[in-house]
């Protein structure tokens, strides 16, 4: 592996450019730079979870989300690109003139993260500082608490419309998963990178009294989302009309847990067409329905 300028926009950029030709790229290979162990097995979630974690990093993939990455303010730890993906990129890798950058061909990236690389960018990034509950709190208007979700397109998914529909963060319990994972940054297009979000500890019993009292103490309204006996429609007046709210999303599979729901002050449900059986909307997809009739209380929009 040598540091080369090789075509005219590497030439030009202060980092150090490395390109990939001719490089084994096989783990912990004879010469290998460990650099580039930031960029494999990207398909092995469980490894790359912990891994990431581990390490302070996370993956932003794609230009678009690269971009939003680095305008974000977080540090770039190296760029992963198809040379024909420079071009394009060229005036935010030049303002990260430290960080080195890989360049290679369709094939030597597939063959180093383990797929076909998105549009051909990724940077390896630093992790930037968890928020506490209170910094995301303080001033919201509109919050989505999210109880237990596992699936990363779809934290990556609400994270996007939530942004887009004026939420103003997100608070998470301890089991839910990674906002940073690449998956949830890469389908939230770097919503995530963005939009404030904490993870708001529950009691010692798995209980949500404490954190609910916490959001209550604060003016705060505590709407769980679930189709339920005890849920009344979300247009209906006490919801419609908080000043400050936070809606609690269930999880995938089992929905809110009790604990949730019992401490929660009011249940809502979209209603839905009996005549399709079906029990319930995907949870991204009901977070959109929800964020946007939230973002038409008084005083929003
Ligand atoms: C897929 S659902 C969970 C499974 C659901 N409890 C069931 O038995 O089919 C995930 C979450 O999406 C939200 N959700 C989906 N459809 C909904 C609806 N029609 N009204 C309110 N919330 C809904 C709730 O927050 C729910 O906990």
């Amino acid at each position: 592996m040598s540091d080369l300028s090789a075509t005219p926009s590497a030439d030009s950029l202060p980092n150090p450019v490395i390109r990939l030709d001719g490089v084994d790229l096989r783990h912990g290979a004879a010469g290998g730079d460990p650099r580039l162990d930031d960029h494999r097995s990207l398909t092995d979630a469980q490894l790359r979870r912990r891994r990431d974690a581990e390490q302070g990093m996370y993956l932003a993939e794609s230009p678009l989300v690269v971009r939003r990455a680095v305008a974000a303010g977080h540090r770039v730890r190296s760029f992963l690109l198809a040379e024909e993906r420079l071009e394009d990129l060229a005036d935010v890798v030049a303002a990260c003139p430290e960080a080195p950058v890989f360049l290679g061909g369709e094939d030597q990236l597939r063959s180093l993260t383990g797929f076909r690389m998105h549009r051909g960018a990724m940077a390896a990034m630093e992790r930037p500082r968890e928020a506490a509950a209170d910094e995301v709190v303080d001033g919201a208007r509109t919050l989505l608490v999210l109880d237990g979700l596992t699936d990363h397109v779809n934290l990556g998914a609400i994270t996007r419309t939530a942004a887009a529909l004026g939420v103003d963060g997100l608070l998470l319990s301890p089991g839910c998963a990674d906002p940073l994972y690449r998956r949830s940054v890469r389908v939230s297009m770097g919503a995530v990178l963005t939009m404030p979000w904490a993870r708001m500890p529950r009691d010692a019993d798995g209980g949500w009294a404490t954190a609910a009292a916490r959001l209550r103490a604060v003016g705060i309204t505590l709407v769980a989302l679930e189709l339920s006996e005890t849920s009344r429609s979300l247009t209906d007046a006490p919801v419609a009309a908080a000043e400050r709210l936070a809606l609690v999303l269930g999880a995938e599979g089992p929905g809110v847990s009790a604990s949730a729901l019992a401490a929660a002050d009011h249940h809502a449900s979209i209603p839905m067409a009996e005549a399709a059986g079906l029990d319930s909307l995907n949870v991204a997809a009901a977070a959109a329905v929800a964020c946007w009739e939230l973002g038409r209380r008084p005083g929003l929009g």
